[in-house]
């Protein structure tokens, strides 16, 4: 028997901006040439979504006159692919096969680049085509919403969905670099650029008491959606985020246990169950809502810690019920439920959820109490009809 170890230690680096394509602008300049590697020309294919490109003015073509003025250091093959987004993209393998071509036409190889411009959903497209083409191809990551910047731009995943299953086909692969440029945010509906911050409260949850604290304080203006707080956010997010991954001991996810996955098995099933009529920021909203009240009825969760929780949520501008968490299979039983299951399968068989037990502290548990579950709704929704009485 031979047996070595195969050691990596990739630096794993998100940027903050604004104008990232401003005439100029030397941030990308710096990391696409840096000045330790021989300075040939290098190869790049930009691919943006539609809702970006129509949200930001002139985009398109302020990204083509910035690599016209980069002095031939960098040639952009093709004006920006322009690709759908949206989670229907992870359902469409024909955009896979388009991004392969795109890569092979421009010649693109493992010293060249792919920049993907969008949401997560597209993020996640590009990034698998990127990982799988060439067995890797270096990936610049720029997240245009703000769950995105703060939660799954900055991670080491990708992938599409297949069978009718969410993310099944996809690989771990940390990006080259991630760049938050907060001008993107500018043409989000406020019910997207909202959501974002839900990803903030769930880290803050599981890790951080005194960012919970700093939430709190902050409460107001998140619900006014203010610039200044959004922003600070997102990037206290996407730190505590990425020193989970590159500190927490599982980056390529090999154990059972995802405490970024807390409130996300509800989630899950909810946006299904809805037909994404909920986005997902919404939906881990009332996921992380029916979990803490589960703690709370299982005596794990102080029942004014949990209030407290609920109304910064609430604060926030989240809701906390949808009725869509009411529909019965034929045989009564409640199909949110069936999450669980879902969820489970997804681990790999190990059902391993997450529960809050205070501001700043997790623990993980292994079953889940149907019945309690069904209570923890049911004490949600009442809460909901009638919310002095709680
Ligand atoms: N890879 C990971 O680690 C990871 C982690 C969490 C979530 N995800 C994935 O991320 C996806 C969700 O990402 P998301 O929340 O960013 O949503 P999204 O990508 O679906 O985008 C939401 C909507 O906003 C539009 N949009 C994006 N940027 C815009 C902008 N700047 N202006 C106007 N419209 C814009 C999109 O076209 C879409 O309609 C899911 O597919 C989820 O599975 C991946
Ligand atoms: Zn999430």
């Amino acid at each position: 028997m031979i047996e070595r170890r195969v050691s990596l230690s990739l630096p794993h680096r998100v940027f903050f901006t604004e104008g990232v394509f401003d005439a100029g602008q030397p941030l990308l300049r710096g990391l696409l040439c840096p000045l330790n590697e021989k300075q040939r020309s290098r190869r790049v294919l930009v691919v943006v979504e539609p809702a970006v490109a129509a949200g930001q003015e002139l985009l398109l073509e302020k990204i083509q006159a910035w690599f016209a003025a980069q002095d031939g250091l960098l040639t952009l093959v093709s004006p920006p692919l322009v690709i759908e987004g949206g989670e229907p993209c992870k359902n469409d393998w024909r955009l896979v096969e388009k991004l392969w071509a795109a890569i092979n036409d421009g010649g693109i190889d493992r010293h060249s680049y792919v920049i993907a411009i969008g949401g997560g959903a597209l993020l996640d497209l590009v990034g698998f085509a990127a990982a799988t083409a060439h067995r890797g191809i270096r990936l610049i990551r720029m997240p245009t919403t703000t769950l995105s910047q703060g939660d799954g731009g900055v991670g080491v995943k990708n992938g599409v969905n297949h069978f009718q299953k969410k993310n099944w086909v996809g690989t771990f692969a940390v990006p080259f670099a991630v760049i938050n440029d907060f001008r993107f945010l500018e043409s989000l509906p406020s019910a997207d650029l909202r959501d974002g911050i839900i990803e903030a409260v769930k880290v803050s949850l599981i890790r951080d008491e005194a960012f919970f604290q700093e939430l709190e304080a902050k409460a107001e203006a998140l619900g006014r959606l203010e610039k200044p707080v959004l922003h600070w956010v997102i990037e206290r997010s996407a730190d505590l985020h990425t020193a989970h991954i590159c500190t927490g001991g599982d980056p390529f996810e090999f154990g059972s246990a995802r405490p970024l996955d807390f409130g996300h098995w509800i989630a899950h099933k909810l946006e299904q169950l809805s037909n994404f009529r909920i986005g997902h920021g919404r939906a881990v909203a009332i996921g992380m809502a029916a979990d803490l009240v589960y703690a709370s009825l299982a005596g794990m969760l102080e029942e004014g810690q949990r209030d407290r929780i609920l109304s910064l949520l609430e604060q926030i501008g989240f809701r906390l019920w949808d009725d869509d968490l009411l529909r019965a299979d034929a045989s009564g039983k409640l199909e949110v439920l069936r999450g669980l299951e879902e969820f489970r399968e997804h681990l790999g068989g190990d059902l391993c959820i997450t529960l809050v037990t205070a501001p700043g502290q997790a623990v993980e548990v292994h079953e889940m109490d149907a019945a309690l579950v069904e209570q923890s709704l049911a004490w949600l929704h009442a809460r909901e009809s009638a919310p002095a009485l709680n």
